[in-house]
């Protein structure tokens, strides 16, 4: 019975799914074994350093992440870096087929002035702070203004514009990062604004995500009830309207109608601005937008703008992926047909399709990328794999090695009353899984 040698790299949700397809398609004459390479001591990738900290449930899927995890011969090899630990063509050489699942971490830039001051972060930044993602625990982040912009219309924006908006007490029995939890103790902020470039009907953000901002319960929500019913009409004009497009505007007209508490916590969504230029004298003190607007379906610039004091701005307004030597990016992704990169090289996830998705469209995709791959198997190699290319004394954090750090995390979050209390010390967690 021939065992293919399967190296995926990258352990968030599209590795992961991508194992899972190929266990699926084991059967008595074909199986994997596989292996999974993570740069940092500890899997799951978005699903422990994006997430949003007040959205545990989500976090749940990490539970059929480690079912995957303990079925057939599957190894964790994570505490090592491909393009630096490992080289692409090594693994190409070693494995009959390498996976590249290594998302998109590079925040889009906004290319206009000031975008560089203090105090103007990327999301890829600031969400990897609050989740402690140990490459992210020095970011410095200022939270003494009162008022915070948000640019881009997606849920990204709106995680990141609600971390700001709530109180910490809604956060301490989340896993959020301990120092940012502190920081949240002291900020100032409690005015939050997510500002998107295009009209309501374009915004990305989706219904679900929507329909429970009006139950935050300490932070009062806006949209422009003009602006919302604007697109209805815009849309109605259009002629068929799809549902989904439908249950969003419903979402925002019902943000714009519910009654507000009057506390003094506020998030406010604008549209149809579209970021000119960041100002301020050695920081973040004002945000000055092009007004736009919708005219035959178009979205165009007036010549009106508008400014906005604020003391910290965040865009979240998408990522490309990391180059990496052996890899050609094109378009913020890894250049590929159909997950196909070259040769025995594939690529599934944010990395293959770039950032769109959820976690559970990585599902479909990968079992596609895979049955390309089943198809395109000649004879298993005879090879070492992996442990022919480490250097020695490389300390590789195996899955016994991740359980441990996992249930350190647990029990260290049983005892506070959260989740988990995230180790963020790269060089602790590696002596957690070693203890
Ligand atoms: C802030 C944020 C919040 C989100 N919230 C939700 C949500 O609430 N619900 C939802 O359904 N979806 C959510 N998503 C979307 C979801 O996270 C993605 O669909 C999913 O994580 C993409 O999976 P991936 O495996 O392609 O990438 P990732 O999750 O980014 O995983 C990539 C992995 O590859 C590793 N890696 C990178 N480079 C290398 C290398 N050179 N060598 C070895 N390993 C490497 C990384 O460390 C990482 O672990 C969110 C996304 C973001 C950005
Ligand atoms: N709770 C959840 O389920 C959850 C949470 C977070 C993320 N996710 C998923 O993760 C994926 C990525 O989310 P995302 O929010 O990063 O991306 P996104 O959904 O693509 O939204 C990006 C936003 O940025 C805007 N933008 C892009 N370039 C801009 C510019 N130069 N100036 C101003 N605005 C700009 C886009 O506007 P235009 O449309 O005008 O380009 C869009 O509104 C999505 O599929 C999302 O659903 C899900």
């Amino acid at each position: 019975m021939p065992t293919f040698k399967i190296a995926i790299v990258g352990a968030g949700p599209a590795g992961y799914f991508t194992a899972q397809a190929f266990q699926n398609a084991q059967d008595e004459d074909l199986t994997f074994a596989i292996d999974m390479i993570e740069r940092l001591p500890t899997p799951w990738g978005l699903v422990r350093s994006g997430v949003a900290p007040d959205h545990p449930k989500i976090k749940t899927v990490s539970k059929v992440f480690e079912k995957i995890a303990k079925e057939g011969k599957f190894r964790l090899f994570a505490n090592v870096e491909l393009g630096k630990d490992i080289s692409l063509k090594d693994l190409r050489e070693q494995y009959d087929a390498v996976v590249l699942s290594t998302g998109s971490s590079v925040g889009r830039k906004l290319n206009i002035p000031g975008e560089d001051l203090p105090n103007s972060l990327s999301a890829a930044e600031f969400v990897p702070w609050y989740n402690a993602h140990p490459d992210y625990v020095n970011t410095e982040v200022d939270l003494s203004s009162d008022t915070a912009v948000v640019i881009g219309a997606g849920n990204v924006a709106m995680d990141v514009a609600r971390m700001l908006a709530i109180t910490p007490g809604e956060l301490e029995l989340t896993d959020v990062a301990g120092y940012a939890l502190e920081k949240f103790k002291e900020s100032k902020i409690r005015k939050v604004i997510i500002c998107g470039r295009r009209g309501a009907e374009h915004a990305a953000f989706t219904a679900p995500e929507l329909r429970d901002l009006p139950k935050l319960e300490h932070t009062d929500v806006y949209i422009d009830t003009e602006q919302v019913a604007q697109a209805s009409e815009r849309v109605k004009a259009m002629g068929e309207v799809e549902k989904d497009l439908t249950h969003k505007l419903d979402a925002m007209q019902l943000i714009a109608d519910h009654e507000k508490k009057g506390v003094e916590r506020s998030l406010d969504i604008k549209f149809l601005a579209a970021p000119l230029e960041i100002k301020g004298n050695g920081k973040v003190e004002e945000v000055v937008f092009a007004v736009n607007e919708v005219k035959d379906g178009k979205v165009i610039a007036t010549d009106k703008t508008i400014s906005i004091k604020a003391g910290l701005v965040v865009t979240a307004i998408g990522y490309d992926s990391l180059e990496y030597p052996g890899v050609k990016i094109e378009n913020g992704r890894i250049l590929n047909i159909a997950g196909h990169v070259e040769h025995n090289v594939y690529t599934t996830g944010w990395a293959k399709r770039g950032p769109t998705g959820v976690i559970g469209t990585n599902k479909s995709d990968s079992k596609d990328v895979v049955d390309l791959i089943i198809e395109n198997l000649k004879e298993p190699k005879a090879s070492e794999g992996i442990t022919a290319l480490l250097k020695s004394g490389h300390e590789v954090i195996d899955q016994v090695a991740w359980e441990k750090i996992n249930a350190s995390e647990v029990i260290s979050g049983e005892i506070a009353g959260k989740p988990r209390v995230k180790e963020v010390d790269w060089k602790r967690l590696i002596s957690l899984g070693r203890s």
